[in-house]
């Protein structure tokens, strides 16, 4: 029981039934990607870290109130693994759950999962409203600007970085390239020659 190894495409089945929302979708394929991008750099597990980037946040939309505590009953009573349900729920870690993100994957999920919302916005403001000249220095300009993507708790994003040992400006870039190879799917390829 328990090990069977999900498949993208059983997470992307159990999101699309969890997830109505244009935006969640769109969320879990931005984290999907960082993830992916991140475990090939680190030669880690691609499928593995990609598939738990999906489901993270899973319950949100039918269980905001309940976050991360759903999602592991949820991934639970479908015999997921339990290093894929520990992994989801700690990128909750101080806010849903007091699961502390231990291995190099759930820092990096917890680390990256509020950073690709600020990426995205900084995106958006571009003329081009392109990810795919999107840079550092943009993303680290709007860092103190509390109004601009105000949702975006930069505290997390910096203590995921300190968890990791990982610069900010490094764990921005990988964030970046990781969204930008999805921009079509996360709807942010925008158009370049207008940046
Ligand atoms: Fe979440
Ligand atoms: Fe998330």
């Amino acid at each position: 029981m328990g090990q069977k190894i999900p498949t993208r495409q059983e997470a992307l089945d159990l999101l699309h039934e969890y997830n109505e929302t244009d935006s969640l979708r769109k969320h879990a394929y931005a984290v999907e990607g960082v993830m992916r991008y991140i475990a090939r750099k680190k030669s880690q597990d691609e499928e593995k870290w990609g598939v738990i980037g999906l489901i993270h946040d899973l319950d949100y939309e039918k269980f905001a109130d309940q976050h991360c505590t759903k999602t592991g009953e949820i991934l639970r009573d479908r015999e997921w693994p339990e290093e894929y349900v520990r992994a989801a729920v700690s990128h909750g870690w101080g806010i849903c759950s007091d699961v502390t993100p231990q291995t190099d994957l759930e820092k990096y999920l917890y680390a990256i999962d509020e950073l690709t919302g600020l990426v995205a916005t900084t995106a958006l403001i571009r003329p081009s409203k392109s990810v795919l000249d999107v840079q550092v220095k943009s993303v680290k300009n709007k860092w103190k600007d509390k109004r601009f993507a105000a949702g975006v708790n930069r505290s997390v994003i910096e203590k995921g970085a300190e968890m990791l040992g990982v610069g900010l400006d490094e764990l921005i870039e990988d964030t970046i390239r990781g969204m930008q190879e999805v921009a079509e799917a996360i709807g942010l390829k925008g158009n370049p020659s207008q940046g």
